[in-house]
C-alpha cells in the first residue's frame, strides 16, 4: 500500500524516544500496521539540543506548520497550549491523523478538537496523556462501553507519587525528591503543574470525559497539591496504618435529586491494605468501579520517555491501521444522560 507519512512535532523525553523507535523499529511498526510507515521530520525549537537519542540531522526541522502540512500522521508531543494545539487543529483540518499526550490542552479544549475531527472524518487518540504506558483510555472507551462506570480512581501522576514514596520510605526531604523526580525525566517543565495537583487535575478531567459519557474540562475539576504535604503527616499516617496518596478522583453522585459527577484532586490517606497504597516510585494505578464488571485496577509505569512512549507508538499503530483500512468514528459524547459536573461537598 502506499506509504503512510508521520510528522513528529517535539522532541523532549518522550519525543526523542519516539523518533528512535519510528528510525529503528521501522519495519516492525509497518508489519504491524500492516503498510509502510515514515517518519519524514521531526519539528524542534532548537536543532542543537542535546537528547536522548541523536534525531538524524536531515529530519530536523523548526517548520512545524509545513511539516503537519506534508504529514498523514502528526504526533503532537510539544505539550502545553500554544503553539500544541494551532498545529493539532492544523492537521485535524485537513483530515490528518493526530497522537498526542498532551493532558493540559485535551482538559482545556478536548471537546472542541474532539469535534473538529468528527467533522473532518481525522482521527484523535490520547492514550499516552493519562497514566504513561497504562493502556487505560481504551478499556474505558471500548472494553467497558457496555457497562456503566460508577467511579474512577487513580495515581496519576508520577512526580507527586515518588516525591510522597520517597519522603514515606527513606525520609526524603520534598524538595530533594522533587529534584530527583525531575533528573529521572517524570516531571513537567514547569513541576508546579505536578506538585500543585493541576497535571492530576488534567487528567481526571480526560478520564471523568471517557468514563461518564459527558464533556468536563479542567475547570471542573477541585484540585489540591502536595505542597502542604509534610514529614511530620506522612509519619503520623504511617504510625496509624495509613499512606499518603494524591489521587485524582471521578465519581457519579447524586446531590438532591440531581445525578452528576464529582470530579477532584487531592492528597487522600489510604489504608497500607489498599491496592492502590502499594504504587510506589513513578508508578501510576488507575482503579475502576462499573456496575457489572465491579472493579478493576490498571498499573504500570506512568511517567518517563520509555513508558509513555509505548503509548504513543500504540496509538500510531492503531490510526494507522485506520487510515490503511477506514471505519466510521464512533461517539466519545453521547447523548443518553446529560451528566453535569458538581460541586464538593466539604
Ligand atoms: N509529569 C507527569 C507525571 C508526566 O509526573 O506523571 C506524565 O504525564
Amino acid at each position: 500500500g502506499e506509504t503512510i507519512r508521520i510528522g513528529l512535532l517535539g522532541a523532549g523525553n518522550v519525543g526523542a524516544q519516539v523518533a528512535k523507535t519510528l528510525v529503528e523499529e521501522r519495519e516492525l511498526i509497518s508489519a504491524r500496521v500492516g503498510t509502510p510507515v515514515k517518519l519524514v521530520g521531526v519539528a524542534v525549537r532548537d536543532p542543537e539540543a542535546p537528547r536522548d537519542w541523536r534525531i538524524p540531522g536531515e529530519l530536523l526541522t523548526t517548520d512545524a506548520e509545513a511539516l503537519v502540512d506534508q504529514s498523514d500522521l502528526v504526533i503532537e508531543l510539544i505539550g502545553g497550549n500554544e503553539p500544541a494545539g494551532a498545529l493539532i487543529e492544523q492537521a485535524l483540518r485537513r483530515g490528518s491523523a493526530v497522537v498526542t499526550g498532551n493532558k493540559a490542552l485535551l482538559a482545556s479544549r478536548g471537546t472542541e478538537l474532539n469535534a473538529i475531527a468528527a467533522d473532518t472524518g481525522a482521527l484523535l487518540r490520547y492514550e499516552a496523556s493519562v497514566g504513561g504506558a497504562i493502556p487505560i483510555l481504551r478499556p474505558i472507551e471500548e472494553s467497558l462501553s457496555g457497562d456503566r462506570i460508577t467511579k474512577v480512581m487513580g495515581i496519576v501522576n508520577g512526580t507527586t507519587n515518588y516525591i510522597l514514596d520517597q519522603m514515606d520510605t527513606t525520609g526524603a526531604a520534598f524538595d530533594d525528591a522533587l529534584d530527583e523526580a525531575q533528573k529521572l525525566g517524570y516531571a513537567e517543565s514547569d513541576p508546579t503543574a505536578d506538585v500543585a495537583g493541576l497535571d492530576a487535575a488534567a487528567k481526571a478531567a480526560i478520564l471523568g470525559t471517557l468514563a461518564f459519557h459527558a464533556p468536563f474540562s479542567f475547570d471542573d475539576v477541585y484540585c489540591e497539591g502536595i505542597t502542604e504535604v509534610t514529614q511530620d503527616d506522612i509519619e503520623a499516617a504511617a504510625a496509624s496504618g495509613y499512606v499518603i496518596k494524591l489521587l485524582a478522583i471521578a465519581e457519579k453522585h447524586t446531590q438532591g435529586q440531581e445525578p452528576g459527577v464529582v470530579l477532584r484532586v487531592h492528597p487522600t490517606l489510604l489504608p497500607r491494605t489498599h491496592p492502590l497504597a502499594s504504587v510506589r516510585g513513578a508508578f501510576n494505578a488507575v482503579f475502576v468501579v462499573a456496575e457489572n464488571a465491579g472493579e478493576l485496577m490498571f498499573y504500570g509505569q506512568g511517567a518517563g520517555g520509555r513508558p509513555t512512549s509505548s503509548a504513543i507508538m500504540g496509538d500510531v499503530v492503531a490510526v494507522a491501521r485506520r487510515l490503511r483500512a477506514p471505519v466510521p468514528e464512533s461517539p466519545t459524547i453521547s447523548s443518553e444522560v446529560h451528566l453535569p459536573p458538581l460541586p464538593i461537598e466539604k
